[in-house]
C-alpha cells in the first residue's frame, strides 16, 4: 500500500512539476537542430511550444508547416517543427522555425488538437501552452493573409534556384518571349485511391488538353514543362507534336525537390489534384488551372475536402469528366470501365 501511495505521489509530482519545470534554460538547451536558429522569439518567462504532426510527403509537409506557422502566430504562441518535417523541408527551403528536440517531444505534456482542412472560427481560440496539432491541413484559408511570410519560409536554397533557372534557360532555347507553364500530373497511388476509396477520378487526357489550349491561346510562345509520378502515362497521353512540351526526367518520389522547384519557377501552373501541385501553383504565383468536381457528390472525400477552401478563388477550375462513374452499372463494373479508360 505504502509503495503504491508513494508511486502515485511521485507520478503526480512528476506530472505537475514538469509543467512548471520547463524553464527557459531547458528550452534553450533542448530545442535545436536547425542551422538557422533564432531564440529571440522564445518567451522565457512563459514558454509556449506549439507544433504539428509531420505526416505525408512534400506537399502535405508544406501545408502542415504553413498552417502551424499561421495558427501559432494568430494565438501568440511559438511554433516548433518536428525533426521529420525539418528533414523534408530544410534540404529545399530556407525555413526558419526552430526544431523540437527528441527530449521535448517525449517530455512535454502535449495537448493534441486535430484540425480539418479549412480555417474555422474556433481555431482562433485554441488554448494550451504545449499544443500538438494534427490532421492534413493545407488550405490557403489558414495562411493566405500572411502570404508574404509563407512565401519567405518557402524560399528555395540558392543552389536549387540557380540549377532550376539554368534548366529553364536550356528548355527555352532560342525562343525570344517564352512563357513557362509547369504541368504537374499526379498519378501513382491516386490512380487506385480515387476510384476505389473516394468514388472519384484523376485527371484524364481531355482535361490536360483543355488546360494546355487555354495557355496556348493566351501566350505567344508557351513552353510546358511536365512533371509527374506517372511519366509513362504522360508521354503516352500528352500530345507533344507541336514542340512546346518538355518532360522532366526526374519524377523521383522520394526526392521531389527538383521537380517541385521547376514547377515553382514557371510562370503559370497546370495542376491536377494533390497538395504537391497545389503548392507549385501557390509558389509560382501566376495563373493556376486545377481539376475540380472530381468525385461523385456522395463521396466521403467531400467531408474532408472543400473545393473552395482548397483552391484560391482566382484560380481556374475545369470540372472532371465523371461520366464513367455515373452510369447505372453496379459500382465494381463502373470501376472496371474506369480502369479500362485510364490505363
Ligand atoms: C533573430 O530575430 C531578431 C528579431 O526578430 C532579428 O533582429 C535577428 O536578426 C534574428 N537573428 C538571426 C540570426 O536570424
Ligand atoms: C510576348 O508575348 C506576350 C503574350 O504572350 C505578348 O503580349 C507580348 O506582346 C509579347 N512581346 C513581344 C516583344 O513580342
Ligand atoms: C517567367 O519565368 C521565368 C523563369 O522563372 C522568369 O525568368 C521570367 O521573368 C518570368 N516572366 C514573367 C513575365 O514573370
Ligand atoms: C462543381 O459542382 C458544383 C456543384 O454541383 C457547381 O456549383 C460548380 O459550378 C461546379 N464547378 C465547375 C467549375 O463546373
Amino acid at each position: 500500500m505504502a509503495v503504491t501511495g508513494l508511486l502515485l505521489l511521485y507520478s503526480f509530482w512528476l506530472k505537475h512539476s514538469l509543467q512548471l519545470s520547463v524553464t527557459c534554460d531547458q528550452l534553450l538547451r533542448l530545442q535545436f537542430m536547425a542551422q538557422k536558429r533564432n531564440l529571440t522569439t522564445v518567451n522565457c518567462q512563459d514558454p509556449k511550444v506549439w507544433t504539428i504532426k509531420s505526416k505525408g510527403r512534400l506537399g502535405n509537409q508544406m501545408g502542415e508547416y504553413a498552417t502551424l506557422y499561421a495558427l501559432a502566430k494568430l494565438t501568440g504562441n511559438q511554433a516548433y517543427i518536428m525533426p521529420e518535417m525539418y528533414d523534408w523541408l530544410s534540404p529545399i527551403f530556407k525555413i526558419n522555425l526552430p526544431v523540437l528536440s527528441k527530449y521535448m517531444i517525449v517530455k512535454l505534456p502535449w495537448r493534441n488538437y486535430e484540425l480539418h482542412d479549412w480555417m474555422s472560427e474556433e481555431y482562433k481560440y485554441i488554448e494550451g501552452k504545449y499544443v500538438k496539432l494534427s490532421g492534413f491541413p493545407c488550405s490557403w484559408t489558414f495562411y493566405h493573409h500572411i502570404r508574404e511570410e509563407i512565401l519567405r519560409e518557402f524560399t528555395f536554397h540558392d543552389f536549387i534556384r540557380d540549377e532550376t533557372n539554368k534548366y529553364l534557360e536550356q528548355v527555352k532555347g532560342t525562343r525570344k518571349n517564352a512563357t513557362f507553364i509547369g504541368v504537374h500530373v499526379r498519378r501513382g497511388d491516386y490512380v487506385n485511391v480515387m476510384p476505389n476509396i473516394w468514388k472519384g477520378v484523376v485527371a484524364d487526357k481531355t482535361y490536360l488538353e483543355k488546360a494546355m489550349s487555354y495557355f496556348r491561346n493566351k501566350y505567344q510562345e508557351p513552353v510546358f514543362v511536365v512533371t509527374s509520378n506517372g511519366m509513362e502515362w504522360c508521354k503516352k497521353s500528352i500530345d507533344a507534336s507541336s514542340g512546346d512540351v518538355y518532360f522532366s526526367e526526374d519524377g523521383v518520389e522520394s526526392s521531389p525537390g527538383k521537380d517541385f522547384a521547376i514547377l515553382a519557377h514557371c510562370n503559370h501552373t497546370i495542376m491536377t489534384i494533390g497538395t504537391f501541385g497545389y503548392w507549385a501553383g501557390y509558389l509560382a504565383g501566376g495563373e493556376t488551372i486545377y481539376l475540380t468536381n472530381f468525385t461523385l457528390p456522395d463521396s466521403w472525400f467531400l467531408k474532408l475536402f472543400h473545393y473552395d477552401a482548397a483552391f484560391l478563388p482566382e484560380w481556374i477550375g475545369i470540372p472532371a469528366d465523371l461520366s464513367l462513374l455515373r452510369n447505372d452499372l453496379p459500382w465494381n463494373k463502373k470501376k472496371a470501365k474506369y480502369w479500362h479508360n485510364i490505363n
